[in-house]
């Protein structure tokens, strides 16, 4: 059994001295659009079986000689531009990503160059499909040790290059795109604020989604061919079941720690890994279905990429509205949990 009370996870909130603005909302997804009709001439599958098993419609994938640091330059743009701020007013570079452009150097890095600014502090987290909680966690981390930070949380997966394009149970399921947002601590707290953000892992779950090869616990030669370890392997129904009881757990640590009950959730955004998995968190915290905002359809699961994306295209649309209160419950390879609050 999970323990939701592990070292730093206290039940009560812990003493914050400044306030975590968003400021700025971005999104990108590369222009190639895969359909399940597609990947019907790639695996031995159907539209009706991925439509039901997972609400999954299409993905986009990128071009070639696109990396994850060039999708998450377009969604950072965007977010600036939103915040109506420059680049260089940036302090900190935070990249959430399991895909990064190469190991060294970080994609934060490349991201930094792609801006065409320097001195920031730049660094990735990988959290898989909870990276987007994790990058948000350490930008408040910046901001609580200096709040003149301004934070790009950035989170980019180019995960079609991590697929085995020879099996029908991972290679359907995912996409490529990028999200981010603009963190700070304002004087005028107009804008969305964070409350509070809940983070958990289980270690002994990893075996259950992995990308193993070119990690060094997996010694390769030059010369040799890569193998099935180098592309996504998991174990779906695995995977569902812990997914639905640590969203839940999470979601109701963050809301017991902000007093909040789930009457008042006016949004609900889970990581967008399968509708059925959206579908049953919603459930079991009560929620109406009308309330959870979802664009699996559209994109399959992004990873780290899908929260941002999902929260960005949520306030454009207006399905986020001023003075709504929003719950992100995450979950990823690891295994990483998380949950968000926030009120926008
Ligand atoms: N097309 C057609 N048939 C398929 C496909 C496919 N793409 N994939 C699997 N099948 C077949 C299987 O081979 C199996 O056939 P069999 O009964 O003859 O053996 C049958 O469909 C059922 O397979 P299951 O794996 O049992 O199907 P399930 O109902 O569990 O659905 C799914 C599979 C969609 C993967 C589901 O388990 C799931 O969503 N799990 C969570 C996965 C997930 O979220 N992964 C990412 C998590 S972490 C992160 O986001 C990075």
């Amino acid at each position: 059994m999970h323990n939701l009370t592990a070292p730093g996870q206290s039940l009560t909130p812990p003493p914050m001295k400044t306030n975590f603005t968003i400021r700025g909302f971005g999104h990108y997804a590369p222009e190639k659009v895969v359909t399940n009709v597609d990947l019907e001439e790639i695996v031995e599958t159907s539209d009706e079986w991925i439509t039901t098993r997972t609400g999954i419609k299409q993905r986009h994938m990128i071009a070639e000689g696109q990396a994850a640091s060039d999708l998450a330059v377009e969604s950072a743009k965007q977010a600036l531009a939103d915040a109506g701020m420059e680049a260089e007013e940036l302090t900190h570079i935070v990249c959430g990503t399991f895909t990064p452009d190469s190991m060294v150097p970080s994609t934060a890095c490349r991201i930094q160059e792609k801006l065409g600014i320097k001195g920031q502090a730049c660094v990735d987290v990988n959290a898989a499909c909870s990276g987007f909680l994790y990058a948000l966690q350490s930008a408040r981390g910046m901001i609580a040790l200096d709040p003149d930070s301004k934070v790009l949380v950035v989170t980019s997966e180019v995960i079609s290059n991590r697929l085995n394009w020879e099996d029908r149970t991972t290679c359907v399921l995912f996409g490529d795109a990028s999200g981010a947002i603009i963190l700070t601590a304002e004087d005028n707290t107009d804008g969305p604020q964070v409350m509070d953000v809940v983070l958990s892992a289980d270690g002994s779950l990893g075996d259950l989604l992995t990308v193993n090869g070119g990690g060094s616990a997996w010694t390769y030669k030059k010369g040799e061919t890569v193998g099935d370890e180098f592309f996504v392997q998991m174990q779906g129904r695995e995977i569902f079941k812990h997914a639905v009881r640590n969203m839940v757990a999470m979601s109701k640590k963050v809301t017991e720690r902000q007093g909040v009950s789930f009457d008042e959730i006016d949004v609900l955004i889970p990581h967008q890994a399968n509708w059925r998995i959206m579908e049953a968190v919603a459930k079991k915290l009560g929620m109406p279905e009308a309330k959870v905002f979802s664009n699996i359809h559209k994109y399959g699961n992004t990873s780290a990429a899908s929260v941002p994306v999902a929260m960005s295209e949520a306030v454009k649309e207006g399905f986020i509205k001023p003075g709504n209160k929003v719950l992100i419950p995450t979950f990823g390879g690891g295994f990483t949990f998380g949950a968000a609050l926030l009120q926008f």
